[in-house]
């Protein structure tokens, strides 16, 4: 989305340069168009604050690039889940798994590790708050939940094996 918003500014710009002082109706066109793209992305808007923006990236090491995500209470959580590794899923697979609080983290694990044929999400647990799909290197998914009550939280990558290293907190504030 963001992406395709620069390349619309950046299209305008370019028409703009093109265009000169020639045709100052078609000028003022494309300035309208950019101000308002610019408008779109700033990030004051009160859509924008209510909703977290989060990118975890997982690597081929078995690791997350954040061991802290802060969110505020009521938001909207937008979380990318991407692999910046190479390996295929079925080697270092990795998800976000938000976990209710007072879930005891290894054991958790332990019953996570056998649920293979459900992506290592356990069926039917109360404990799971939110999750992503497992990704592989190169892949990336997206979730959409709302946050949790104020208070602080687990999350892990539930790959067997994967939990010790791969877990961090998650502050609803
Ligand atoms: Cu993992």
């Amino acid at each position: 989305m963001k992406r395709m918003h620069l390349l619309l500014a950046a299209t305008a710009s370019a028409v703009l340069l093109s265009c000169g002082g020639k045709e100052e109706k078609k000028t003022e066109k494309f300035e309208y168009q950019e101000a308002e793209e610019t408008t779109t992305e700033a990030p004051a808007t009160s859509t924008d604050a209510n909703v977290a923006d989060i990118v975890l990236v997982g690597d081929d090491l078995m690791k997350f690039n954040l061991k802290e995500i802060k969110v505020k209470a009521g938001q909207k959580v937008k979380l990318t889940l991407r692999h910046a590794g190479k390996l295929d899923v079925k080697v270092m697979g990795h998800n976000f798994v938000l976990l209710a609080q007072g879930t005891d983290l290894p054991a958790f694990a332990l019953e996570a590790a056998s649920a293979s044929t459900t992506d290592y999400i356990p069926a039917n647990s109360s404990a799971v708050l939110a999750h992503t799909k497992m990704v592989g290197g190169g892949g990336t998914d997206v979730i959409e939940f709302d946050a949790p009550a104020a208070g602080t939280y687990d999350f892990i990558c539930s790959f067997p094996g994967h939990f010790a290293m791969m877990q961090g907190k998650f502050i609803v504030e």
